[in-house]
C-alpha cells in the first residue's frame, strides 16, 4: 500500500454500538440508571468521550496485518519474533532517539499490569508508592489494591498550567516508606509533556534516595509541536539506573484492545525482578495478534500516526476557540500532548459528582470526571478529542446549551 497516496479517513465516526466497547456499553448502563436521564432529550443520542480509546478507523496496514495472522488458522502461543524486536527498537530510534538491545525489553499485557508487577516486585505491603495527583487513576488505584500506601506529591496548577513540587517531591521520597514513583509522561490528564530538566530534577531526587521511578510513557507518540518528548531511558545511566520505562503501541494506534506493551528495564536484576513478578501474576506470553499488529504499527504506519496528530491537533485548536468565545466560564489547559482535553469546571461552582449528574442530563455527555483522578481533579472534566469533527462539533454546541 502506497502511504503517500493513502487517505486516512478521521473525519467518519465508527460505530462501536453493539462491540463492547468500554466507554459506550458504560455511558448506556449509566443512563439506564438514571430516571432523569433515561427519560431526557439524549437518552438516545449519548456522547461517550471518556475511556483513552479513539472512535477512528483503524491504519490499514494495522487491519491488514490482523487479516493476515488470522488466517493462519492456528492462534496459538507466540513468543516475540525477531521481527517484532527490530520495529520496536527500530521506532524507539527514530522517534524518540533511543538506543535499546532487545535484552532489556520484557513484556506485559498493558502498561497497567507493568505498574502491578513493577509494585509488587519493588515495594512490600505497607510502603509508599509516590504518584503526582492529579494522575490517571489506576496509578493509585494499584498501589490500594496492592496493599500499599499512596504518597501524593501533588502538582502545583498555577493558572492554566501546572508544575511538579520538587521540595515537596524530596521531602516525600526521603520518607523511609517511600519506594517508587509512578511518573507519567506525557501527562494524563493534564496533557503536559515534562522537560528534560523536570526529568532530571524528578531522577536526581529519586536516585538520591533509592526510589525506583516506573515511567509510563503510554502516550510518547502523541506530541505536538513544538513540544518534544523527552524519554526518561534518555536520561543519563547513572540517573535511571533503577528506571522501569513503559512504552507501548495501544494508545498510538488505537489498538489498546490487543493489550501489549513493551518495557524497558535495562538493570539485569531488576528485569529478572520484573519478570518473575509477572509470571507469579500468570502472564506467560503475548497475544498473537498484537504482535503482529505492533511490526503493522511501527513499520507501516507511521503516516496514518502523522495524520492523526494532525488531525487531533486540528480538534484541540477547535475545542479551545469554541470555548474561549462562546463558553468561556470553561476554562480550557494546554495540550502538549495526548488526545485528552483536560476542562475547569469550577466557575459552576458544583461538586463533581453533581455536574457528572447535570451535564449527563442535560447534554448526554459523559465525560471522564475529574474526581477519579484524585486530589485536585474535583473541579474539572476530561474530554477525549480523538474524535471526528462533526462529533465534537455537536457536543460543544449541547455544552454551550448548559451555560
Ligand atoms: C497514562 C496511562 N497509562 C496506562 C494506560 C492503560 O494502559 P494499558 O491499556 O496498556 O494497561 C492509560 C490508558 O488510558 C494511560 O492513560
Amino acid at each position: 500500500m502506497n502511504l503517500k497516496n493513502c487517505d486516512y479517513d478521521f473525519d467518519n465516526l465508527v460505530d462501536r454500538n453493539k462491540h463492547g466497547s468500554i466507554k459506550w456499553e458504560s455511558a448506556k448502563r449509566q443512563c439506564e440508571l438514571d430516571v432523569e436521564m433515561r427519560s431526557s432529550e439524549y437518552s438516545g443520542r449519548l456522547l461517550a468521550v471518556s475511556t483513552a480509546d479513539m472512535d477512528f478507523k483503524m491504519s490499514p496496514e494495522i487491519v491488514e496485518s490482523i487479516c493476515e495472522a488470522s488466517s493462519r488458522l492456528v492462534y496459538g502461543y507466540t513468543e516475540p519474533t525477531r521481527e517484532y524486536f527490530d520495529a520496536v527498537i527500530s521506532w524507539l530510534r527514530r522517534r524518540h532517539g533511543l538506543e535499546i538491545d532487545s535484552s532489556w525489553l520484557a513484556f506485559s499485557p498493558g502498561v497497567v499490569a507493568a505498574i502491578h508487577y513493577a509494585i509488587s516486585a519493588f515495594t512490600n505491603a505497607g510502603d509508599g508508592v509516590i504518584v503526582q495527583m492529579p494522575v490517571y487513576r489506576p496509578f493509585h488505584s494499584s498501589a490500594l489494591l496492592l496493599g500499599r500506601r499512596v504518597i501524593n506529591n501533588a502538582l502545583i496548577c498555577e493558572g492554566n498550567n501546572y508544575r511538579i513540587d520538587f521540595e515537596d517531591l524530596e521531602r516525600k521520597a526521603s520518607e523511609l516508606s517511600a519506594k517508587i514513583l509512578i511518573f507519567c509522561n506525557p501527562h494524563n490528564p493534564i496533557g503536559r509533556v515534562w522537560s528534560r530538566d523536570d526529568l532530571v530534577r524528578v531522577a536526581t531526587i529519586c536516585s538520591r534516595y533509592g526510589v525506583v521511578v516506573v515511567s509510563d510513557e503510554i502516550h510518547a507518540d502523541i506530541v505536538f509541536s513544538p513540544y518534544k518528548h523527552t524519554s526518561y531511558f534518555s536520561l543519563p545511566e547513572k540517573l535511571r539506573r533503577d528506571a522501569i520505562v513503559c512504552t507501548s503501541p495501544s494508545k498510538s494506534f488505537n489498538m489498546c484492545g490487543l493489550q501489549i506493551s513493551n518495557i524497558i528495564i535495562k538493570d539485569e536484576i531488576m528485569r529478572r525482578g520484573f519478570v518473575r513478578k509477572s509470571h507469579e501474576f500468570g502472564f506467560h506470553s503475548p497475544n498473537c495478534f498484537a504482535t503482529a499488529a505492533t511490526v503493522a504499527a511501527y513499520n507501516k504506519s507511521e503516516g496514518w500516526l502523522d495524520r492523526l496528530l494532525e488531525y487531533i491537533y486540528g480538534n484541540y485548536e477547535m475545542v479551545k476557540e469554541f470555548i474561549v468565545t462562546k463558553i468561556p466560564q470553561v476554562e480550557v489547559f494546554p495540550l502538549q500532548g495526548t488526545y485528552l482535553q483536560w476542562l475547569n469546571f469550577e466557575s459552576m461552582g458544583l461538586s463533581g459528582r453533581d455536574r457528572e449528574k447535570l451535564l449527563r442530563r442535560k447534554t448526554g455527555i459523559f465525560f471522564e470526571s475529574g474526581y477519579n483522578f484524585g486530589e485536585g481533579g474535583e473541579s474539572f472534566e476530561r474530554l477525549n478529542l480523538a474524535y471526528p469533527k462533526s462529533f465534537l462539533q455537536e457536543l460543544l454546541k449541547r455544552l454551550e446549551q448548559v451555560f
